[in-house]
């Protein structure tokens, strides 16, 4: 495993996706990932899974300590009272006092920003979650969070793989002082049929998507967490720790075509040009 060290955590920078899965498919899948080992579980109050995210880790025997767990709050209210309210939901149903990081999942233009942040920090200073964060914030976003409004944010969880490559939004980032979580790192399930990832792959007995997650992996202050249903799926994409990938593999990654989010919901902010590389 790789880690990435940051503000005084030490956090597998390769972990778990659980969405959309639930009940027991997600249980399994969670405790399958935990046994190829993963020690890094993304989870949120949005995908109603966060007990059967709990499940596993019980059931796993491993210690609360051991694992880093993501949790989300705030999509569709996310004033004070409201995500207060959720985090109370989410220690209950993942069976734990607290979790690691706790992230404001989207932005949400219906509360000023500095009360929800307010908020995430008033749970840190309570113990409750030992990081906080957001996710998919744009540049301009990022910059009122950290530079108005004085966030101390340990990561932004932001769609970013090889077909939707966002290295302003990463830079940006960095440079605040705060890591990148790379979601849908697999496109969504675009990235394991591409035949330039497949063709780069072939070089090293690697899948496109080992060489999806290798890519994220070589950067800077970045995590990512891919997720898998299957056993050979989960087990596949932690096999990424035996090569490395040169510049004529990233310049075949860097000239696909550009663009293919996946993730756009309505309540989505807008989103930062996606530039020239
Ligand atoms: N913060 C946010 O707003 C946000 C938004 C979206 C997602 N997320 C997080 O990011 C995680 C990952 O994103 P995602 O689930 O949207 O998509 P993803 O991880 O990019 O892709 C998952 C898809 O790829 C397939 N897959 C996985 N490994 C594979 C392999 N080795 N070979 C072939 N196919 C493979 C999966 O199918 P099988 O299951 O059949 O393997 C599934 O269809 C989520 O689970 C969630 O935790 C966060």
């Amino acid at each position: 495993m790789q880690y990435v060290q940051h503000k005084g955590a030490r956090v597998p920078a390769l972990g778990f996706g659980t969405f959309p899965m639930r009940g027991a498919q997600c249980t399994r899948a969670v405790l399958w990932a935990l046994e190829a080992g993963y020690r890094h579980i993304d989870t949120a109050q949005l995908y109603g899974n966060e007990a059967d995210v709990g499940a596993a880790l019980v059931q796993s025997g491993l210690s609360r300590a051991d694992i880093f767990v993501t949790t989300k709050c705030g999509v569709y209210d996310a004033s004070p009272e409201a995500v207060q309210a959720e985090l109370v939901e989410s220690l209950d149903r993942l069976q734990t006092d607290y979790v690691d990081l706790w992230m404001y999942h989207w932005p949400n233009r219906d509360t000023p920003l500095a009360e929800t942040l307010a908020a995430l920090a008033d749970a840190r200073t309570a113990g409750l979650v030992r990081q906080v964060g957001v996710g998919n914030f744009t540049i301009p976003l990022l910059h009122e969070a950290v530079e108005v409004h004085g966030a101390d944010l340990f990561s932004n969880q932001f769609e970013n793989h090889p077909l939707l490559r966002q290295p302003a939004v990463e830079a940006a980032t960095v440079a605040l002082g705060v890591t990148v979580t790379a979601h849908s790192p697999l496109g969504r399930g675009k990235v394991p049929g591409n035949h330039v990832l497949e063709g780069v792959g072939a070089k090293y007995g690697k899948s496109a998507a080992q060489v999806a997650i290798r890519w994220q992996l070589d950067k800077p202050d970045t995590m990512l967490v891919p997720k898998s249903t299957r056993r050979e799926g989960i087990a596949e994409n932690i096999d990424v720790f035996d090569f490395t990938l040169d510049d004529a593999d990233r310049a075949a990654i860097e000239g696909l075509p550009n663009g293919q989010r996946g993730s756009d919901p309505p309540f989505a902010p807008d989103w930062d040009p996606i530039e020239e590389e």
